[in-house]
């Protein structure tokens, strides 16, 4: 496996491959989810390029940028060991150099949910995940289920400028008590983290209730308020039951939709979501 860091490094070794490249953008410090996308991109793809880099323009000014985990020589190992081809590792200073201005913005699709409570997020998802599609020029895009929204802007984002990317969303690697995997999930502390498995039991119940023939969105979105109201550690940031493409909120459910919710287990933000039909 090679690491590289340079633009001029990548391209060089990017000349060399033959067959298909898939590439997994990621902010390091992976877990089983990371490691999910790149064994279904080695099993897909001739090679397999990861990225590593924390951007800092998705976060907000309140966000978790300095306090983000990090640990380069362990995910370089867990990444070698799955047979990663190539790291790209970019510096800050490299990817935003001095007097950068150019931006990539999807619009409607970027304003519900995630959109409204993260201003400015969605842009720098967005712009940073283009730089790095042109950087690896892959044949296919490896992104989690885990991020719904971020999945379906960079779906949107790749048809409207034409990336010739086919973009592959994989299923959400959870703990075995439900628990999404999250690089976040480490600034839990043990009552925390007993406490974070009321987002899966949540969006469980509101299945459940999907499965018995409830088809009134608002009643779903009840329920899993309810759920998440009995857990005292727990602050609902928002609970949704929407449309799976427009993310438009729904009054019935009809065809595929998305039940997905942001909630705050002390200062830790979690997000999870079901998808139903
Ligand atoms: P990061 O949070 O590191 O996640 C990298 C990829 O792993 C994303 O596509 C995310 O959806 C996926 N992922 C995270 N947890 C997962 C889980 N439990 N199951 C399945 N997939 C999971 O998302 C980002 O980084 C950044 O926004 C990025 C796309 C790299 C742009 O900076």
């Amino acid at each position: 496996m090679l690491t590289v860091i340079t633009l001029s490094e990548l391209h060089a070794t990017r000349r060399s491959f033959q067959g298909t490249v898939g590439l997994v953008p990621t902010m390091g410090y992976l877990h089983e989810g990371h490691l999910s996308l790149v064994r279904q991109a080695k099993e897909e793809c001739d090679h397999v390029v990861v990225s590593i880099f924390v951007n800092p323009t998705q976060f907000g000014p309140k966000e978790d940028l300095s306090r983000y985990p990090r640990d380069l020589d362990r995910d370089l190992s867990l990444l070698d060991s799955l047979g990663a081809d190539l790291v790209w590792v970019p510096t800050e200073q490299s990817m935003y150099p001095q007097g950068y201005q150019t931006w990539v913005e999807v619009e409607r699709i970027t304003r519900p949910l995630e959109g409204s409570m993260r201003p400015g997020h969605f842009k720098g998802v967005t712009t940073v995940v283009a730089k790095l599609f042109n950087g690896v020029q892959p044949h296919k895009a490896y992104f989690g289920q885990k991020d719904a929204q971020q999945a379906a802007v960079i779906r949107q984002m790749t048809r409207d400028l034409n990336f010739p990317i086919e973009i592959v969303i994989c299923p959400i690697a959870r703990e075995p008590d439900g628990l999404a995997m999250s690089s976040r999930n480490v600034y839990l502390d043990t009552e925390q983290r007993k406490a974070a498995t009321v987002l899966y039991r949540s969006l469980s119940a509101a299945r459940n209730a999907y499965e018995n023939g409830e088809r009134a969105a608002e009643k779903l979105r009840q329920i899993m308020r309810d759920v998440l109201a009995t857990e005292l550690l727990a602050q609902m940031q928002y609970v949704s039951c929407a449309d799976y493409d427009t993310l438009e909120e729904l009054e019935t459910v009809t065809g595929k939709t998305l039940l997905s919710m942001a909630v705050f287990i002390g200062k830790t933000r979690l997000i999870d979501n079901f998808v139903l039909g």
